[in-house]
């Protein structure tokens, strides 16, 4: 869900709707705003898109004020409908609370209050901490105080951002598990779920500790623990810049962010080895020491960063010779893995805030392993909570379905299994001098296939009607076979599947249907064995009627037979491959749900940045 809090001179209504438009990635079910004016809460709400509640809005204006709250939700408990839509007041109404994340003694609480004769209106867990607030501040608390007596009695993980009609300018958040960050503005202050709801009036922020209650007014921000002690918190500044979280000319944020990935890999790469191919990840603060005597690396990630965990594997094992594993972060946490101070943990997140993730690698630190982030946000609790961290530097991703994040943490993962070589010397100084050099010039042709991406686009239009389409890869093509299939299922809504090409035969073959679209991620042609293997597959393939899509190497003359379309790639390595195969399946995703009249940057029932397990 996204929040923002806002108090200052300007009309809160248009600064928090602003700021929910620029949020609205990270859920989109039902929107609403709140403000404080004349001694009393106004408030709409609103299910669907942000924009009905602006048309709500504008034909029922909230009254001027500079004090305002305002969510943008997806939904856990309790159905995207107006009355479940945020903020959430209190029984008398002097209260708003917006609301992130999962209660999880909701149904507890929800009974004492009742018992107490409060009545509910809708099902969310929000609406307890609403009543609860609502019942402290009229035994006679402020408003501090009372978020803070509510904060204690909370389980699991939320972020709450209320306003009382009695305390005009002020505005009060807690956090726990959840994010939240304060914009530090001249004259007025603001709250969100992340800096992308106030870069347009501030570039300065704080981030907050765990457990934290903050309180803005126009010219003061407080910080207290949930004891109500002062409590650190950490000012940075956001590099970006608006024109990022903006469209700039393209139909879709998804498609701008495909075509910024040229730029996005190299800011990555940018600063990272020396001249002569050495690597200088500095902000990796394990020692070389320590590093040596990695005995197993467990990379752990959710959706599309767990593919790119998997490509990392892949170098990994290959350029450092230690056991690699990749597992969803989701299954890693409740299964009693094994893990000790030996176990390199890298969590692999965009956002830093996926909730599935965090919970991972609090318990492997709990275990004793040492935790190293790859992630893309500044200020995000994924890195703070690690030991280090290696930044993408994709700035900010908007379109819900990721494109430069993987791209990017492709790069980072690289670099990650280079650094390990160099330090463990499994790998001669020029050998890694080489990987460093081809890598330096992937970039440019990465825009090589961003040119010639016509092919791909004509593609989408001639495959609109199939109901289901198949991606096969072997070795890292595997990983980029299941991210093209999760692209095209997360905004295509179509049944998609990838399967590594070896497998094929071993079951899934059984659904193959003649005229079935197959995309094949084709490795390059070298000493090994896999470029045949994987011709050997397509004819399978082709051999049960199946139309054969070849993403295979510009002069692979090989797959001409076999495959109805070859979409053509550069030459490169087989182990950078991914950086290159997967752009013509992110823009035949994108152009596929464009023409299927899909909301691409707002798929349905997804939300870019899923802070609840
Ligand atoms: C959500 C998004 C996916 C994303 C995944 C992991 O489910 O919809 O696109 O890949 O979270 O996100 P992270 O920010 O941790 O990389």
């Amino acid at each position: 869900c996204g929040i923002v809090g806002y108090v200052g001179p300007r009309s809160a209504r248009e600064v928090v709707v602003e700021g929910l438009r620029r949020l609205e990635y990270r859920g989109y079910d039902s929107a609403g705003v709140a403000i404080v004016a004349d001694g009393r809460i106004a408030a709409e709400k609103k299910a669907g898109k942000l924009l009905n509640l602006e048309m709500a809005l504008a034909e029922n204006p909230l009254p001027e004020s500079g004090t305002g709250i305002g969510h943008t939700r997806w939904a856990t408990h309790g159905g995207p409908t107006d009355s479940n839509a945020h903020p959430h007041l209190s029984e008398d109404g002097r209260v708003a609370v917006v609301h992130n994340g999962i209660i999880e003694n909701f149904a507890e609480l929800r009974a004492e209050l009742t018992n107490e004769g409060i009545t509910f209106r809708s099902e969310t867990d929000t609406e307890v901490a609403a009543q609860l607030l609502g019942v402290e501040l009229a035994k006679g608390a402020d408003l501090a105080e009372a978020m803070h007596t509510v904060a204690n009695r909370l389980e699991g993980a939320f972020t709450l951002v209320a306003a009382d009609a009695q305390t005009p300018g002020r505005v009060i958040a807690a956090r726990r598990n959840s994010p939240l960050v304060v914009g530090l503005g001249e004259g007025e202050n603001f709250l969100a779920s992340d800096v992308a709801a106030f870069i347009e009036h501030t570039r300065e922020a704080l981030e907050l500790g765990q457990d934290s209650v903050v309180e803005i007014t126009d010219h003061e921000v407080k910080v207290t623990d949930f004891t109500g002690q002062p409590a650190e918190a950490t000012r940075f500044h956001v590099d970006w810049d608006l024109s990022a979280a903006e469209k700039g000319g393209f139909d879709w944020f998804m498609r701008k962010e495909i075509y910024e990935q040229p730029k996005a890999v190299a800011d990555t790469l940018l600063g990272r080895h020396t001249d002569d191919g050495a690597l200088t990840l500095d902000e990796i603060r394990i020692s070389e020491t320590e590093l040596r005597n990695i005995a197993k690396i467990i990379i752990i990630a959710a959706g599309t960063s767990f593919y790119a965990g998997m490509v990392a594997k892949y170098a990994i094992e290959h350029w450092c010779r230690v056991p690699c594993e990749v597992e969803l972060a989701s299954e890693f946490r409740y299964r009693d893995p094994i893990v000790g101070p030996t176990t390199l943990v890298v969590a692999i997140s965009q956002s830093g805030e996926t909730a599935d993730t965090l919970m991972a690698i609090r318990h492997a630190r709990e275990q004793h392993a040492r935790v190293l982030a790859i992630c893309n946000t500044n200020g995000s609790t994924i890195p703070r909570e690690s030991d280090a961290v290696i930044y993408t530097h994709a700035g900010p991703e908007i379109g819900v379905a990721s494109t430069k994040g993987f791209t990017t943490q492709l790069a980072a993962c690289y670099l990650l299994g280079l650094y390990l070589a160099q330090v463990k010397g499994t790998m001669y100084g020029d050998e890694i001098h080489a990987v460093v050099k081809e890598l330096e010039s992937l970039p440019p042709l990465m825009q090589q296939v961003l040119d010639n991406a016509q092919p791909v686009l004509d593609l989408a239009a001639r495959l609109v009607d199939q109901p289901s389409v198949l991606f096969l890869g072997r070795h890292v093509g595997y990983p980029v076979a299941l991210e093209g299939a999760l692209k095209l299922k997360e905004i295509a809504y179509l049944h998609a599947e990838g399967f590594a090409a070896g497998e094929l035969k071993h079951g899934p073959i059984a659904i193959i249907e003649p005229g079935m679209p197959v995309f094949v991620v084709v490795p390059p042609r070298g000493r090994d064995q896999l470029h045949d293997k994987v011709i050997s597959n397509i004819q399978e393939i082709r051999a049960r009627g199946a139309r054969p899509i070849a993403i295979a190497e510009a002069d692979d003359a090989t797959v001409e037979e076999f495959s109805t379309t070859v979409i053509r790639l550069p030459k490169v390595s087989t182990i950078l491959q991914p950086l290159v195969a997967v752009i013509p399946l992110q823009l035949f995703a994108c152009e596929l749900a464009t023409v299927l009249g899909h909301d691409v940057d707002q798929p349905r029932n997804l939300a870019k940045s899923v802070t609840v397990e």
